[in-house]
């Protein structure tokens, strides 16, 4: 009857919430759907099937629709961008991280568009922007994100599901005992990695058909190698993982479920620790698929053990992303430095080409000019492909090169 009761508080939270019209990417039509049918100025709402029609740029054709992935090929490759390169060398997708807020950057969503076959939202996935509070469900920015790559054929990555940051107060401190966080990990999970079987009953106005993958844990290690001491492990103890990583695969048993973490990059004990975990994992049968490398480096120190290290991994019967590949240096950009970060770039890349297990590469964002780094690490930057105007820097070379 709890159950129940949820699923159909659930189900409520996913009815569209009607406005005057639908902002870009926004669905607008379809069957069931009781939300607004047009678009805001410059938008027209195109049909896309019978369940869905979304406000794109430009003329009302119909537009074919992007189908559930669930091969190892990623969407059809367009032009020569990076995603167009790493598929003709086997990988399944090359991809950035993007945010709501930029999608009305012209100059930056014609680049987004063409060089990337997969998208991962830098923020509207996790635990505070989708269930700000207990029950209440949040998809409008997911789903903006989700939308947008739809409309270009690219692949989804859900990012993250269970993280000791970014969660909403409500968790940190409703000093939960252990059988009910369980059941709001289960809960969260079931509600963010996508309820598909809500799509048939046209009761949603979510259309995640494109969501490849996700990282249901994120960053759950210490730099030794242990398990983080967060509010997750230290009221429910390891077996949080198993409970994420199981409502997971009952939610959407198509999407790859990843655990996802920083300083992995080379063998190190933090490595290791992911090593054992994944081992425990599958010697237990708990669900995992995937290994994400998240690969926040630094010019001239990407670890000469870095494909040894993806090895490892797809020795285990995973497979491995870099999930959140930038590669920073102090500031000011100097010609030696940037020329340096295009070798980084393309040991990295290369890398992920050599290993098969490695299915793709994503940036976290691609411009200078959205980058994290300069944010949080203050006199650093530069991390990115593109510059802060939008010009290619040596690095995109040193991709190109490395899937040539
Ligand atoms: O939305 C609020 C805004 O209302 C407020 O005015 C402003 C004031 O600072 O903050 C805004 O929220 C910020 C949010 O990004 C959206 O811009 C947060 O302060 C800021 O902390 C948050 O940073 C994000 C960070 O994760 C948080 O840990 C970055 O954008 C995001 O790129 C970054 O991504 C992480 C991955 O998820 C996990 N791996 C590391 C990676 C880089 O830190």
């Amino acid at each position: 009857m709890a159950r129940l009761s949820l699923a159909l508080s659930s189900l409520l939270a996913l009815l569209p919430i009607v406005t005057a019209q639908a902002g870009p990417w926004e669905q607008c039509g379809g069957q069931g759907w009781t939300g607004p049918t047009t678009c805001v100025s410059g938008w027209v709402c195109t049909s896309q099937n019978q369940w869905y029609s979304q406000c794109l740029q430009g003329s009302a054709t119909t537009t074919t629709t992007t189908t559930r992935t669930t091969t190892t090929t990623g969407p059809t490759p367009t032009g020569t961008g990076l995603h167009a390169r790493a598929v003709s060398k086997g990988k399944k997708y090359f991809g950035s991280e993007t945010e709501t807020d930029v999608l009305n950057d012209a100059p930056y969503v014609a680049i987004l568009r063409t060089e990337f076959g997969q998208i991962t939202a830098g923020n509207s996935m996790k635990w505070d922007a989708t269930e700000p509070q207990r029950g209440s469900f949040q998809f409008s920015r997911g789903d903006t994100i989700v939308n947008f790559a739809k409309s270009n054929g690219q692949l989804v990555r859900g990012h993250t599901c269970v993280w000791h940051s970014q969660v909403p107060r409500w968790v940190t401190e409703g000093n939960f005992n252990n059988a009910t966080l369980q059941e709001i990990i289960r809960s969260h999970t079931t509600a963010v990695v996508v309820p598909t079987i809500l799509i048939g009953l046209a009761l949603t106005t979510r259309i995640i058909c494109i969501q490849d993958s996700w990282d249901v844990v994120n960053e759950p290690f210490n730099g030794d190698g242990t398990l983080r001491q967060s509010l997750f492990y230290n009221t429910i103890g390891r077996s949080y993982i198993d409970v994420a990583l199981r409502a997971a695969r009952a939610a959407d048993p198509s999407t790859k479920l990843y655990i996802n973490d920083y300083n992995i990059d080379g063998l190190s004990s933090k490595s290791t620790g992911m090593v054992n975990l994944i081992k425990d994992l599958k010697a237990r049968g708990v669900p995992v698929d995937g290994v994400g490398i998240q690969a926040h480096l630094i010019v001239g120190a990407v670890p000469s053990t870095f494909r040894q290290n993806l090895e490892q991994f797809a020795a285990l019967g995973v497979e491995v992303a870099i999930t959140e590949l930038d590669i920073r240096m102090p500031l000011p950009a100097t010609t030696a430095k940037l020329d340096q970060q295009r070798k980084d770039y393309q040991a990295v890349a290369a890398a992920c080409r050599a290993v098969p297990a490695c299915v793709g590469i994503t940036t976290w964002d691609f411009t200078d000019k959205y980058s994290w780094v300069p944010g949080v690490f203050p006199g650093q930057g530069a991390a990115l492909p593109w510059d802060g105007n939008l010009v290619k820097k040596p690095a995109y070379t040193g991709i190109v090169d490395a899937f040539s």
